[in-house]
């Protein structure tokens, strides 16, 4: 099984062989080829994909391994198998090994210590609510994105296996925050509005927002290199920035309480969330190097520097939100040693799309947060509840 952030140089390997993703940090590609690319023939077209809703061809030749292509494939998306990119299969695989419900984690303490009057300081509170009102809508969106702008581009069927399994995943992350909102007592119009009040809530979502919108647009298809870069920039802007940069103040904020042993329930939906946020990111990142890989004239210098500048956008907004969020130090942490953090996770997210490192010299004032996070030293919630839905679903039929 994957641990939520193996190192880089793993991660890559991770996706080896002939279905690998691949980094193109060498690859030399001009903005002319690009542009000589676009204008293809009339006659020729775009290179749109299908959809999977298209009508049956019986009798048609069968499908092979060579006809699949990860955007803009031409060859029937119905059919699972023969399986072309084994890392989204077992992407699929380890998210459905790591099954959780919210409902399971037991939040007694939570609620005794949130209604004790002088359990928590305002600025414990603070951090609790405005998290819960980032993140409660936040996984809604990137399941509206996934579902409404994402799916019907990304041409292949395991990798559609895993967006459907993320999707619910989503759904579950969701659900987890409603059930603390609902377990505290909070006022959930307050936080589930936060995304439209609070400013240091509203700025990130309304960061995304464009990036989806250009994507849901009905009529947006693939197939010329202006629009499949279009659909690489929401990629990364949700999976790179989004789900891997702006989600981490708050992870950090949510999990140091329950180090302390503070709203220990919180903490511990929020570490499966971020066990699977981390699988997430990952098969993003997989998802854009395939696309790299089998279209390296969108990766154009232009291109690259559009995308770094997208990434210190992310990291400045996250800069803010870790000021937002904690305006005095506490729990032992501070902004800016949330600045660095963040630096130190922009350096790796570059480094695993084929971009060089922004910020040099940052390192990680967080160690723990991989302990915590790893899934193989993970000893209590996984062992029993895994084995307990593995045996569900394998039982005497
Ligand atoms: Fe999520
Ligand atoms: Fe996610």
């Amino acid at each position: 099984m994957q641990s939520w952030e193996d190192p880089i140089a793993d991660a890559r390997a991770n996706t080896s062989s002939v279905t690998a993703p691949a980094v193109f940090v060498d690859q030399e590609v001009t903005d002319e080829r690009v542009l000589a690319l676009t204008e293809q023939p009339e006659s020729e077209g775009r290179h749109e994909g299908v959809t999977g809703l298209e009508s049956i061809e019986i009798g048609a030749g069968r499908i092979e391994v060579d006809d699949k292509k990860i955007i803009n494939c031409r060859a029937d998306l119905n059919q699972l198998v023969p399986f072309k990119y084994e890392w989204a299969w077992q992407k699929y695989l380890d998210g459905c090994a790591n099954h959780w419900m919210p409902q399971e984690i037991n939040m007694t303490a939570d609620i005794a210590l949130w209604k004790d009057p002088d359990g928590l300081t305002e600025d414990e509170r603070t951090i609790i609510k405005r998290n819960l009102g980032f993140f409660s809508t936040a996984d809604s969106l990137v399941a509206n994105n996934l579902v409404l702008a994402v799916y019907k581009h990304i041409t292949n069927p395991e990798c559609r296996q895993y967006l459907l399994r993320q999707a619910f995943e989503e759904a579950v992350h969701t659900h987890a925050y409603q059930y603390c909102i609902e377990s505290l007592g909070l006022d959930e119009g307050e936080v589930f509005n936060m995304y439209r009040e609070l400013p240091a809530v509203a700025r990130k979502a309304e960061w995304a927002l464009p990036y989806t919108n250009s994507l849901g647009d009905p009529d947006f298809k693939t197939g010329t290199a202006e629009d499949d870069q279009r659909l690489l920039r929401d990629l990364i802007a949700f999976y790179v920035v989004f789900e891997g940069i702006f989600f981490y103040v708050g992870f950090v904020q949510i999990l140091s309480m329950g180090r302390r042993n503070k709203m220990t329930g919180v903490a511990e939906q929020f570490q499966y969330i971020l066990r699977d946020e981390s699988m997430h990111m990952n098969f993003g990142i997989d998802v854009i190097n395939q696309i790299k890989m089998e279209n390296p004239y969108l990766w154009t210098e232009s291109f690259q520097q559009e995308i770094i500048a997208l990434i210190k956008q992310g990291v400045e907004l996250e800069v803010q939100y870790a000021r937002d969020t904690m305006p005095r130090g506490i729990l032992g942490l501070n902004a800016p040693m949330f600045e660095e953090y963040l630096k130190f996770i922009a350096n790796r997210r570059c480094a695993q799309i084929g971009l060089s490192q922004q910020y040099s010299g940052a390192g990680n004032p967080f160690p723990w947060m991989s302990e915590v996070l790893d899934l193989k030293k993970e000893k209590n919630f996984f062992e029993t509840r895994v084995t307990e839905y593995q045996t569900g679903g394998a039982l005497t039929w």
